[in-house]
């Protein structure tokens, strides 16, 4: 079946830095469905040929020691430039006629992917709904929406309605892309393939579970975007929520799609709702020196930059082990990680006083960079009585496998091609989170 990905916000950072690169190192790996175009839609007025040259130069800098200039001569044949204005309908019906140019009589499955400012997001499904894009008799079209998904429950909902108006829910891929890291993926795989930790995996045996998101770089040249988002908006709500429900779910009975939705939306229904003195004594919010400094930044700005939520999971697995989610931007450094630390032994029977050290045992996930799992635990130190010490077993996916790790985009990119939604975020989902 041929495909074609037209993404709207075609001339913006998303489109260079991470859609058009995954989609060109899907094709270089052969992993991108045959005969598959891509065509940006954006206002300005480039030519197919003024694009490619501007995304040659982008991809090459972005796809790194991977960018084969032959290959994508190849991969840049296939990809086209329609001028449109997401406010305009007319644009939609040029669209449209260009598409079937495109495509011909053969049926083709489309991908719309809404890349633009979040304001847009409502409009353009409308007019892609009012110029017939949304209709299916000549083949499936999905729609990918990026985050935010509304600012709150009440924005989600109506975007959630506005959605459904035009297309179905099994054709909305709501995409976060921690659901695309490797990393993420494999906590999946270290908990539902492995039989070892589960039975370790609850309030009996750990005692805090702890999910840190820090960034290196700051807000950028973002602040238009980020002071009205804030950390809270940027990261947990989608990032750090995800994390969580990853962490926190049942096992689904499949990995499919409805499954894996179902029992992380069971986790977020679980989480007990902050109210009143809960916010005093479970968040801390923070903001790092010189955002209001930043361009675009109001000058007595309370946007947070920096958050920690102590959230508690109702149900009989989790109660009673609170969940730590922290983030924040302009860190000493770059690091996520996931850190599970489990209940001290009962009783401790080695004492050499204060020449031990008593650490309790750690699972560490670390999602970026660095990736791996570290599990942390107690061992006697040779030759020196029952002194003890902390010792680690180390796995690297850099030591382990060879080739670089893909980015989050090329797995969702591809999963949204092919129908399957199980990385993508429900509506009820996002209305709950
Ligand atoms: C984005 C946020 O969704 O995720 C950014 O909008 C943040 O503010 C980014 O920097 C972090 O993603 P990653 O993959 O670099 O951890």
């Amino acid at each position: 079946m041929a495909h074609t990905v037209v993404i709207f916000g075609a001339s913006g950072d998303l489109t260079s830095r991470k859609l058009i690169p995954a989609l060109y190192l899907l094709y270089q790996k052969n992993r991108l469905p045959k005969d598959t175009r891509i065509v940006g839609v954006a206002r300005t007025k480039y030519s197919a040929e003024a694009w490619r040259e501007e995304l040659t130069a982008t991809t090459q800098k972005f796809a790194g020691k991977e960018f084969d200039a032959a290959k994508w001569q190849a991969f840049a044949a296939n990809v086209f430039y329609q001028p449109g204005d997401i406010d305009k309908v007319e644009d939609f019906q040029a669209l449209a006629k260009k598409l079937t140019e495109l495509e011909g009589d053969q049926p083709t499955t489309r991908l719309y992917y809404l890349a633009t400012a979040p304001s847009l997001y409502a409009m353009a499904i409308a007019h892609l709904g009012a110029a017939g894009l949304a209709d299916e008799s000549r083949g499936v079209r999905r729609v990918v929406i990026e985050k935010p998904f509304g600012t709150d429950l009440k924005t989600a909902q109506e975007l959630n309605k506005s959605t459904h108006q035009v297309f179905s829910e099994k054709q909305v891929y709501r995409i976060d892309h921690y659901l695309g890291k490797e990393t993420v993926q494999n906590i999946l795989v270290l908990r539902f393939a492995n039989s070892i930790f589960e039975p370790l995996w609850n309030r009996r045996y750990i005692d805090h579970v702890q999910i840190t998101v820090a960034e290196e770089v700051d807000v950028g040249r973002r602040a238009g975007y980020y002071d009205h988002a804030g950390v809270l908006r940027d990261m947990f709500q989608n990032h750090l929520l995800q994390l969580a429900m990853i962490m926190a779910m049942e096992c689904p009975n499949r990995f499919s799609a409805e499954f894996v939705r179902d029992e992380k939306l069971k986790v977020l229904r679980a989480i007990k709702p902050l109210a009143g003195a809960d916010f005093a004594r479970d968040t801390i919010r923070g903001q790092y020196e010189g955002y209001r400094e930043a361009e675009g930044v109001a000058p007595d700005s309370q946007t947070a930059t920096f958050a920690v939520l102590k959230l508690h999971i109702e149900n009989w697995r989790w109660q009673g082990v609170p969940f730590y989610l922290r983030s924040g931007k302009a860190m000493s450094c770059r690091t996520s990680q996931i850190v599970i630390q489990f209940r001290p032994p009962p009783v401790m029977v080695f004492s050499e006083g204060n020449r031990s050290q008593h650490e309790p045992n750690k699972l560490v996930i670390q999602i970026q960079p660095d990736e791996g799992i570290q599990l942390h635990f107690q061992t006697k130190v040779p030759d020196a009585g029952m002194r003890l010490t902390t010792a680690d077993l180390d796995f690297r996916f850099a030591r382990e496998f060879t080739g670089t790790m893909p980015d989050s985009y090329q797995r969702l990119l591809l999963d949204a091609m092919n129908g399957d939604a199980s990385l993508f975020a429900r509506s009820d989902e996002v209305e709950t989170a």
